[in-house]
């Protein structure tokens, strides 16, 4: 199924991604409370929340690219997500929390997923960008240290560009495009459960 943008007109792979999953995203922004980090009542400790589901979901999908780091994409983009998921923990630290990590299970079951995987957490780097701008000034009172995570990042939104070029250099065929799919959604759905679960007081990260 290639879906076509007007008369005769393919869709490249990464915007089949974007298109495949506009509804994973809205539902990522619902299940991870957006609203709040965008309202009067956001504060230190719905901050850290926010930090806490972030964290243990990249933690979780990160964990599960070691079998495919042989891939040239995936082994490519690992390193900058690594430094994420440590600019988020840090922020955590920063902020006084205790680290508790939860079971985890594999969920990427080749290395087209885990590409499609890699498209979530770097794609994500397009909202960071819009919330750091918005949060910059709260968060930083509540920081010892300058932010890690919310600040800027027009570095990582190169570079996924960089990795959606290279998407659409990939010849994929039906089935394959259909795995990368999967793993993005997989991907988001990770976030969600993790934001489900935080939410209702199974806590990721103790305070
Ligand atoms: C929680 C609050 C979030 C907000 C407010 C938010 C907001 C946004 C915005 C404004 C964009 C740019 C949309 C565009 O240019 O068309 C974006 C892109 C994106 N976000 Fe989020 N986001 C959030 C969380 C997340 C999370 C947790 C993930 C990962 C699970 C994520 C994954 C993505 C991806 C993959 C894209 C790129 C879509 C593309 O251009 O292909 N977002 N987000």
């Amino acid at each position: 199924m290639i879906i076509k943008k007007n008369l005769g007109e393919d869709l490249n792979v990464a915007e089949q991604l974007k298109l495949a999953t506009k509804e994973d995203h809205k539902m990522v922004e619902i299940e991870m409370r957006s609203a709040e980090l965008f309202s009067r009542t956001f504060d230190r400790h719905r901050y850290q929340q926010h930090l806490a589901i972030l964290w243990n979901s990249y933690r979780s999908i990160l964990d599960n690219f070691e079998p495919y780091q042989c891939n040239p994409i995936i082994e490519k983009y690992t390193s900058q997500l690594n430094l994420d998921e440590a600019a988020i923990l840090g922020d955590l630290k920063d902020l006084g929390a205790k680290n508790h990590i939860t079971k985890r299970q594999p969920i990427l079951m080749n290395s087209l997923e885990a590409i499609g995987a890699v498209y979530v957490l770097l794609g994500s780097s397009m909202g960071r960008s819009m919330i750091g701008k918005k949060l910059s000034s709260s968060i930083a009172d509540w920081h010892s240290s300058p932010p890690k995570y919310y600040s800027q990042n027009e570095s990582e939104i190169q570079l996924f560009q960089d990795f959606k070029t290279e998407l659409n250099k990939l010849k994929l065929n039906h089935p394959q495009l259909e795995d990368m799919i999967a793993g993005a959604k997989k991907a988001f759905q990770v976030f969600r459960t993790v934001a489900r679960n935080h939410y209702e007081t199974k806590q990721t990260i103790s305070e």
